[in-house]
């Protein structure tokens, strides 16, 4: 299993194995890639950016390539390289399934993550379901586009759902980390008891019960 250590961030076997040799990496310009769907993300907080590419086998409705680039961290890239085995392995993953594919499983898959490490494993998710929903698009079957809404959880600061699940990722577990790093709560007050359940839902989420 991947830990800490106090001073040093150990990480598991399989996640250095993909960090050393990652998988799936678009080596060819984007543009001579024929790519039937493309998903691209940022994550202001760490820097980290995550573009993907899928090619979509049209009988099967499944995932044939998936290829990557990204200027994340070695867990991005570890988390991308092992997203890209997982969705192409054994003939293909159905994009329906795909699009559920959690950053728990990924983490499961790598042996483990540093939980401060967490939030820069969902990028490649997020850049899949991005890619996914591109093809979608771009085939003409836009009823099957999943799109997270973004919801406003605290009315008087305009604070999103998606606010506070960037900030528990980024490691503020508690009320009070989320309310200084997103200013939720600073008026009424009212939205306490729903970001705190949210804080821990994201926790069991993203870090398992712990
Ligand atoms: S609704 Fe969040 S402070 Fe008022």
């Amino acid at each position: 299993m991947a830990g800490n250590d106090g001073e040093n961030w150990i990480y598991s076997e399989t996640v250095k194995k993909h960090f050393f040799d990652p998988q799936n990496i678009l080596k060819v310009k984007p543009e001579e890639y024929n790519a039937d769907g493309v998903g691209y993300v940022g994550s202001p907080a760490c820097g980290d950016m995550m573009k993907m590419w899928i090619k979509v086998d049209k009988l099967t409705d499944t995932i044939e390539e998936c290829k990557w680039q990204t200027f994340g961290c070695a867990s991005a890239i570890a988390s991308t390289s092992i997203l890209s085995v997982m969705v192409t392995e054994k003939g293909g993953m159905d994009l329906d399934r795909a699009m559920d594919i959690t950053p728990q499983e990924i983490t499961e898959r790598l042996n483990g993550l540093p939980d401060r490490k967490i939030h820069c494993s969902v990028l490649g998710d997020k850049a899949l379901r991005a890619a996914i929903n591109d093809y979608f698009k771009n085939s003409k079957q836009e009823d099957r586009i999943k799109k997270e809404k973004a919801k406003i959880i605290c009315k008087c600061v305009d604070v999103t759902d998606h606010e506070i699940e960037d900030a528990v990722l980024e490691g503020k577990q508690t009320w009070e980390d989320v309310q200084k790093k997103t200013k939720c709560g600073t008026g009424c007050g009212a939205c306490r008891p729903r970001v705190e359940s949210l804080i821990k839902q994201y926790k069991l989420q993203y870090f398992g019960d712990k």
